[in-house]
C-alpha cells in the first residue's frame, strides 16, 4: 500500500503528515498558513508536500481545506478565512505535485478520521464540530460523508445564533463561530483586556500588556493553567457550543457528537459547559436518547489523517 499525504489547511495553521493505511502518522510538519493571498497559500502547501514527499514514497495527496468544496472535490467555492474564491485547487496542485490530489473540507476530513480511527467508530450518524479559527462541520451518515447537493452541507459555523450579532468573515452577522471558535476566544480576551485590564492581568502578562496580541491558543493555554479569566472565556464558549449542538441535533439526530480542532484540546474545560448547556437546550430532553458529546480522539491531527485517508480511498 502506498503512503498517503494529508494536508490540513486551517485559517491559521497548516498541518501536514504522511499517513499509513491504518491511520498512523509516519511523519508530520506544522507551519502557519499564509492566508491573505492565494499564491502564497498554494506555495506553502506545495512546500510542505514536497518536503514530506522527498522523505517518503507518497502515492496520493489529500487536502483538507478551511473552505467550501464543490461536489466533485476539485474547487474551493469560497472560504471565509482564506482568499480562495472559485479556486481550482485540485488542478493546480496535481500539476505541481505530479500525483493524484483530492480536496475536501477540513471539518469533513476531521469527521472522517474520527469515524475511521477515532471516537466515532461504529456510529450510524456522527456529527463532528471543529473549533479552530472558525467552526467547521462534518456529517457521517451510514458510513459516508453527507455532502449535500452541491458539496456544502454542514456549514453550521455560519448559523445565525444572535440576530444582529457580531460580524463574521462570511459577511453575515451573529454566526455561531463568532461565539465559540478560537477567534471568538481571542476576541473575548482582547475585549476584557481593553475594558478591564485588572481582570485580564494573567492574560496580559503573556503578551507584554498588548491586548491585540492575544490569540485563541494563548487563551486555551492560560485556561489550562487555571487563569480564572481565561477559564471564564472558555466556559462561555462552551455554553455557546452546547447550545448550538442542541440546535443541530434537532435537525440531524446523531448518535455521537465529536468536538475537534485546536480549541477542543482544552478538553473538559470546554466540553463540560457544552454538555451542561446541551442538556438544558435539547428539544424533547428527558424523552429521547441523547448523543454523547466527546473530544476528538485524534486531537488536532484528525484533519490531516482524514484528508489522507479520503484521498487513499478515492484512488
Ligand atoms: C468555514 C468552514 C471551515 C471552518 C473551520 C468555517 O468558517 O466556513 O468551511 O470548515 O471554518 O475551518
Ligand atoms: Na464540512
Ligand atoms: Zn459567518
Amino acid at each position: 500500500e502506498p503512503l498517503a499525504l494529508g494536508v490540513d489547511i486551517g485559517g491559521s495553521k497548516i498541518a501536514a503528515g504522511v499517513v499509513a493505511a491504518d491511520g498512523t502518522i509516519v511523519d508530520e510538519i506544522r507551519r502557519p498558513t499564509p492566508g491573505a493571498d492565494v499564491t502564497q497559500t498554494a506555495d506553502a502547501i506545495i512546500g510542505v508536500a514536497r518536503d514530506l514527499m522527498s522523505r517518503h514514497s507518497v502515492g496520493v495527496v489529500g487536502i483538507g481545506a478551511a473552505g467550501w468544496i464543490n461536489s466533485d472535490r476539485s474547487t474551493v467555492v469560497f472560504s471565509p478565512h482564506l482568499a480562495w474564491r472559485g479556486e481550482p485547487l485540485r488542478e493546480s496542485l496535481t500539476t505541481s505535485l505530479d500525483v493524484p490530489v483530492y480536496v475536501d473540507n477540513d471539518a469533513n476530513a476531521t469527521a472522517w478520521a474520527e469515524y475511521r480511527f477515532g471516537a466515532a467508530q461504529g456510529s450510524r450518524v456522527a456529527l463532528c464540530v471543529t473549533l479552530g479559527t472558525g467552526i467547521g462541520g462534518g456529517i457521517i451518515a451510514d458510513g459516508q460523508i453527507f455532502r449535500g447537493a452541491f458539496g456544502l452541507a454542514g456549514e453550521w459555523g455560519h448559523m445565525r445564533v444572535v440576530p444582529g450579532g457580531r460580524r463574521c468573515a462570511c459577511g453575515n452577522r451573529g454566526c455561531w463561530e463568532q461565539y465559540a471558535s478560537g477567534r471568538a476566544l481571542a476576541r473575548d480576551a482582547r475585549d476584557v483586556a481593553e475594558t478591564s485590564p485588572v481582570t485580564a492581568q494573567g492574560l496580559l502578562a503573556v503578551v507584554d500588556g498588548v491586548p491585540s496580541a492575544l490569540t485563541g491558543p494563548l487563551v486555551t493555554q492560560a485556561a489550562a493553567a487555571n487563569d480564572p479569566t481565561a477559564m471564564e472565556i472558555v466556559n462561555d464558549a462552551g455554553h455557546w457550543l452546547g447550545q448550538g449542538i442542541a440546535d443541530i441535533c434537532a435537525i440531524l439526530d446523531p448518535d455521537i457528537v465529536v468536538v475537534g480542532g485546536g480549541v477542543a484540546e482544552v478538553g473538559s474545560l470546554i466540553l463540560d459547559p457544552a454538555r451542561a448547556a446541551f442538556g438544558h437546550a435539547l428539544t424533547g430532553r428527558g424523552f429521547r436518547p441523547e448523543p454523547p458529546i466527546v473530544g476528538a480522539r485524534l486531537g488536532s491531527a484528525a484533519g490531516l489523517v482524514g484528508a489522507a485517508d479520503l484521498a487513499r480511498s478515492s484512488l
